[in-house]
């Protein structure tokens, strides 16, 4: 039989704890992102359809970025147990200096579109973060402003698109360097723009127009809108003009006949490390550990060129075991939490780049959505590698990961969109 009595106010009072409310609209929409998925969620909120579309999506029927989030999905760590975990440590050395944590930032093109703080926010949070930032040719914030934003301790890299117009492109690897750039990836996946299926059915062109759809589409998205039209015009930092759809762009502008050869040229022409980012086969990182590359990024750029493409995260091994004592081996496409990354060191990554986790952060608060989205992924680290019975990035091992085989359908890379499947 149960006493019952009724409630004293000394009793009650533990637990009526109230959190003090988080008055900054931005603060508490963050602060509710627990991960990059929710960040993704957002993001999707707050930015108009074609930008959003840009950002998220890859070319044609996205298969190759389905696959890539799915093989991070299809793994099992297997941890060690009773080790003293108190203290973690998730910083190494990449390309001859240290990082805090093994991810830095990709280069991704038009990043004022998809928030207009763009690539200053992203340089500043990476700083703080004590990790590298990459700048696209394509962006949309000028070399030295980037560097400015990084600040003195920050460290700032170049990604190169070689242009039909070398001495164009040249001229910018020289600004870079200049500027105090370390590193120049050269990205070598676009010989011609992938087939971005959404942003031809939303009629996106850079700079984004007025039409009736889009402005029906900005009434739920007042904030975007009001920063887009009272911040400094959106215009890429390292063209003069452009305009028109995003693959007429490249197909006009890129160099498609760049060869092994060239790199050696690029080689001669840049003081710093050189990095080969796209390299998609065990062949080709053979071919690049002969020509003296410091690191490579095996990527297949997030799904966004050739669909079908191989998965990076699969040729990771074997491409470590033919190359890993030659270079570094760095890897994107498809992470979306800080245990994909930790996986990735696992079976011999030294480096990992974010591209699309890094810019839901950005549209989902601007420099502090970055921090979230940094910060979201290094809490994931350490807590993974502390499940795995690990203190630093040297004693994750190929034991602590295993793919399992796939038997079922692959899911979609992200929640189905009408929009897309019209
Ligand atoms: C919106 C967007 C723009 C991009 N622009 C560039 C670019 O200008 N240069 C480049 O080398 N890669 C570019 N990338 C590819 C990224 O550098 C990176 O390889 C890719 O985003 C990694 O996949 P993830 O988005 O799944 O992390 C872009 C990616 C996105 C999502």
């Amino acid at each position: 039989m149960v006493t019952r009595q009724l409630p004293r106010a000394r009793d009650l009072r533990p637990l009526l704890q109230f959190k003090k409310p988080i008055l900054d609209p931005t603060e508490r929409r963050l602060a509710t992102a627990l991960t990059i998925e929710d960040l993704r969620v957002i993001a999707r909120r707050r930015t108009p359809r074609a930008a959003f579309d840009y950002t998220e999506g890859a070319a044609e029927q996205e298969i190759s970025l389905a696959r890539a989030r799915q093989a991070f999905q299809d793994i099992e760590f297997h941890p060690a147990i009773l080790r003293d975990v108190s203290r973690v440590g998730t910083g190494w050395e990449v390309l001859g200096q240290r990082v805090a944590l093994p991810f830095g930032i990709a280069p991704t093109g038009f990043t004022r579109m998809m928030q207009t703080e763009g690539e200053s926010a992203g340089a500043a949070a990476a700083a703080a973060a004590g990790i590298p930032f990459c700048l696209s040719t394509m962006g949309t914030t000028s070399i030295e402003a980037v560097r400015a934003a990084a600040g003195p301790a920050g460290r700032t890299w170049f990604q190169l698109y070689m242009w039909k117009e070398r001495e164009r492109s040249m001229a910018l690897v020289d600004r870079a360097a200049a500027a105090g750039y370390d590193t120049l990836l050269v990205t070598v996946d676009v010989p011609v723009a992938g087939a971005r299926l959404r942003d031809r059915r939303n009629g996106f062109t850079i700079p984004p127009q007025l039409t009736a759809r889009t402005v029906l589409d900005a009434i739920p998205r007042p904030a975007w809108w009001v920063n887009f039209l009272t911040t400094e015009p959106l215009t890429f930092a390292s063209l003069s003009s452009s305009s028109g759809t995003v693959a007429e762009l490249i197909d006009t502008m890129f160099d498609p006949t760049v060869t092994y050869e060239d790199l050696g040229w690029i080689r001669d022409q840049w003081p710093g490390k050189l990095v080969v980012k796209g390299v998609q086969s065990v062949d080709d990182a053979c071919r690049l550990a002969r020509a003296g590359v410091d690191a490579i990024v095996l990527s297949n750029h997030g799904g966004r060129q050739l669909d079908r493409a191989p998965v990076p995260f699969h040729l990771l091994p074997q491409v470590v075991a033919e190359v890993g004592s030659d270079l570094e081996v760095h890897l994107d496409t498809g992470i979306m939490s800080g245990a994909d990354i930790v996986a990735a060191v696992a079976l011999g990554a030294r480096f990992t780049l974010i591209g699309r986790a890094y810019l839901y952060g950005l549209m989902a608060g601007g420099r502090r959505g970055v921090d979230r989205t940094i910060e979201i992924l290094r809490t994931d680290i350490e807590r993974t590698m502390r499940l795995l019975g690990v203190c630093s990035l040297e004693e994750l091992r190929p034991a602590h990961v295993t793919q399992l085989q796939r038997l079922g359908p692959i899911a979609r890379s992200t929640t189905p969109d009408p929009h897309v499947l019209r």
